[in-house]
């Protein structure tokens, strides 16, 4: 399978910000993880702090991927553009997030995405990119 993850805004310091929220680890730490539990899997990775660049690349996926892992950040709770993106393409969209949202500040509680995505994994880490891939791999048509 061909899966898709998509990190938002300042996840590029993930193991250095906030650790005590999100972390010791690097993503791309926590990727070569990823890669070496699944090797029969193709597991592309995209970063970007910019709203654009973020549609850009699920436009782009969205129609030929067999999911996609995302975490949207800051943008998850004020972006209406990510949120169409994700509705417009055919590839299931499992939304992640680290942290649990819902204990934090009020702000984050509303996501964008949420309405359009296949499902939502909240608050457990980075464990919750590898529960989206297994969730992506147990359902795939093929
Ligand atoms: C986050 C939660 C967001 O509220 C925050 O803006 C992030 C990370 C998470 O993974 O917990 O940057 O998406």
């Amino acid at each position: 399978m061909n899966i898709t993850i998509i990190n938002g805004p300042n996840l590029n310091l993930l193991g250095k910000r906030e650790p005590e929220i999100y972390g010791k680890f690097s993503f791309e730490d926590y990727l070569e993880k990823l890669r070496q539990i699944y090797p029969e899997h193709t597991l592309d990775y995209f970063q970007s702090n910019s709203e654009g660049e973020i549609v850009s690349k699920i436009q782009e996926v969205g129609f030929s991927v067999d999911g996609i892992v995302l975490n949207a950040a800051a943008y998850t709770h004020t972006s209406v553009a990510i949120a169409d993106a994700v509705a417009a393409v055919n590839a299931p969209v499992i939304e992640v997030h680290i942290s649990n949202v819902h204990a934090r500040e009020a702000f984050r509680h509303h996501s964008f995405v949420s309405a359009v995505a296949r499902g939502v994994i909240v608050g457990l880490g980075l464990a919750g990119y590898k529960l989206a891939i297994d969730f992506l791999i147990e359902n795939s048509q093929a």
